[in-house]
């Protein structure tokens, strides 16, 4: 956290402000050539270009310890607002299933998916978890993320939901990676409540987000409203309560099946509605209308080999997009951010500039972080991503790979080197 300067960059390319951007804005990133930075006890406090000034708030450049981007592309650390990051085991038995065909829901309504990831949750410790969402942090980081939303959702009951949320706090306290915490008890209705719908949902708004909300371990209230496991009535209640304990809304809509899951998300204002592959028109109106954003996951549309969320509507309409991994170990066990980089040009015809501010700024705005991070402005923290690369297109055009040469989170650089 101590000074750090980096000098001779080629582009900073960087939205600016410390909310979301929609329409016309969602493009609008400034690009300065041949820009220093200064982060001093974590935080950006100057950002220019041409001549190095000998002096920034009365501290002498020469004597800072200094990276020299040697003319390549600068951008914000990347924001991944979306992630299942806390879970046991992996899935990779249902790559055979899908190559046989059988569709997402059917393996979650067979028991499998989502509740099998629920066993091998519930048989861990918060260590045990906490360790292996190390490391996917730690690739994460070397990947260019440098903050990141975390879900629970695989214990679907108190306890396991809590364990999951104290995993997510004890990372964000010693992973370099802030993490910001979302409770997904409604994620799908486990097994021993089958039969008793309203008793889970009972449960939820009764227990477990009083619970979550007691501790201070969630700062939002998720809910997968869908085909077989939430309703949108349902969904509603769920955030409703939500909100009375200070969460929140955000919701997983409109994924496989238009059940109205958008058009609640703008109806009850939530901070984001998320996935949105078959998101209707009405639902892009009512998000417009409530001020909610939408946060694309184009990895799960090309895993699950479904459809592209319309994004260019919903900038069109106003709506600000973010985009986000979804890492996960079933719709999406992909953590690379310069992937959905290259998807939201390539599937969602997005622009560079488009998707940058979509992976940095409207990331932060939809997980409450844009007055910290998002954008390389003074104040905020010293989150930056030095490129292999000279200028955003190319981030963008290569495919499927690690460009970030060096990741600096609140001044402190991580490299490859
Ligand atoms: O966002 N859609 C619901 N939840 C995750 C998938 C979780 C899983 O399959 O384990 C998603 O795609
Ligand atoms: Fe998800």
């Amino acid at each position: 956290m101590e000074r750090l300067l980096v000098t001779n960059i080629g582009v900073l390319a960087t939205p600016l402000g410390s909310s979301a951007q929609g329409g016309e804005a969602q493009g609008a990133v400034r690009m300065m050539k041949n820009a220093w930075v200064l982060i001093d006890k974590g935080a950006i406090i100057g950002v220019g270009n041409g001549r190095l000034p000998q002096n920034v708030d009365g501290i002498d450049l020469r004597t800072v310890e200094t990276i020299d981007a040697q003319g390549s592309l600068v951008t914000p650390g990347l924001v991944d607002a979306h992630t299942h990051l806390i879970f046991g085991g992996w899935r990779q038995n249902e790559l055979a299933l899908k190559l046989r065909g059988v569709p997402y829901l059917d393996i979650l309504a067979q028991g499998g998916g989502i509740l099998s990831t629920v066993r091998a949750t519930r048989a861990a410790s918060q260590e045990e978890l906490a360790d292996k969402a190390r490391l996917a942090l730690d690739e994460m980081l070397s990947l260019g993320t440098t903050t990141c939303e975390a879900k629970s959702g695989y214990g679907l009951d108190t306890e396991t939901e809590l364990r999951q949320l104290r995993a997510i706090r004890a990372l964000d306290q010693t992973h370099p990676i802030d993490l910001v915490p979302t409770f997904l008890g409604a994620h799908a209705l486990p097994e021993a409540y089958k039969n008793d719908r309203a008793g889970y949902i009972r449960l939820l708004c009764g227990e477990m987000i009083p619970a979550a909300a007691a501790e201070g371990l969630a700062e939002f209230c998720d809910v997968f409203c869908e085909t077989g496991v939430f309703t949108a009535e349902e969904s509603r209640a769920i955030l409703e309560a939500g909100k009375k304990y200070g969460l929140r809304p955000k919701i997983h809509a409109d994924e496989i099946d238009p059940i109205g899951g958008s058009r609640l998300a703008g109806e009850i204002g939530a901070v984001s509605a998320e996935h949105l592959i078959v998101c209707p028109e009405e639902g892009i109106t009512a998000m417009a209308a409530g001020g909610t954003a939408a946060c694309l996951l184009p990895c799960t549309s090309f895993y699950l080999g479904a459809a592209y969320a319309p994004a260019r509507r919903m900038v069109e309409a106003g709506v600000p997009v973010a985009m986000a991994t979804d890492f996960n170990p079933g719709s999406c066990p992909c953590l690379n951010m310069q992937l959905v980089m290259s998807l939201g040009c390539l599937k969602y015809r997005l622009t560079p500039e488009e998707v940058l501010t979509a992976v940095t700024l409207n990331g932060a705005a939809a997980i409450g972080r844009a007055d910290r991070t998002g954008s390389v402005e003074s104040g905020k923290w010293g989150d930056l991503v030095i490129w292999e690369a000279e200028d955003l297109n190319y981030i963008c055009y290569r495919l499927g790979g690690n460009l970030a040469r060096t990741v600096i989170k609140k001044g402190v650089p991580y490299g490859k080197e």
